[in-house]
């Protein structure tokens, strides 16, 4: 059985997703940048050990990942999964695991990578908004794609009504992600494309608004 490393800053609903989503993985660690990260207690009541790396405590990102990757590996994971984790990470660390780092983005890659999406969708006026799991690569948030979620933009959306429904399906697609990888389903591919054992295909549009 595959064993995962989950790290979080925050309040990590997406980490209890993974957690309760009965994965064919070991959870072996939650591990924060952030020691008042809302999300360790959820991972201590779940029975998951926990480890805190404080960026705070480090001069340089260079010293801070490399602490960060040590950690990591006490736990040998196959896949380290980021939720809410809101550090950049070197490129150093990012190609230590290659292949096995993934990151979840609220925001249709590569479309609106960065911080506050939501409010960046509603400014423009757009129609479709979504959420991108996808494997972490130095270039941040364009890394190779694995699965999407989009929902219409409403009328009378609002950065906190946006960022809940999509919310919802952030905790649909990333224990898909998860699951695929734990069951080597998907890979990254030499051309740096993801690999589907078994490709499925979607066979409907949204169309946002809706036609008549
Ligand atoms: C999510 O919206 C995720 O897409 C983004 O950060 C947020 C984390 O939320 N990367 P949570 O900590 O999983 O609740």
């Amino acid at each position: 059985m595959k064993r995962i490393v989950i790290l979080i800053s925050g309040r990590g609903s997406n980490m209890e997703t993974l957690l309760t989503a009965k994965l064919p993985c070991q959870i072996a660690a939650v591990i924060s940048n952030r020691a008042d990260a809302e999300g360790l207690r959820i991972a201590s009541e779940h029975g998951v050990a926990t480890a805190v790396v404080a960026h705070k405590d480090f001069a340089d990102r260079e010293s801070f990942d490399a602490a960060l990757a040590k950690t990591i590996d006490v736990y040998h994971p196959d896949v380290v999964v980021l939720a809410g984790f809101m550090r950049i990470l070197t490129a150093g660390f990012v190609n230590r695991y290659h292949g096995r780092l993934i990151n979840i983005h609220p925001s249709l890659l590569p479309s609106y990578p960065g911080v506050h999406t939501h409010a960046r969708v509603l400014e423009d006026g757009v129609k479709i908004h979504g959420c991108t799991v996808h494997f972490v690569t130095p270039d941040l948030d364009h890394g190779p794609i694995i699965i999407q979620a989009a929902i219409p933009v409403l009328q009378d959306d609002t950065e906190k009504t946006l960022a809940d429904r999509l919310l919802y399906q952030e905790h649909r697609i990333y224990p898909q992600a998860v699951r695929w990888l734990c069951q080597d389903q998907i890979e990254l591919g030499q051309d740096g494309k993801v690999r589907y054992r078994f490709p499925k295909q979607a066979g409907y549009a949204l169309i946002s608004p809706g036609l008549e």
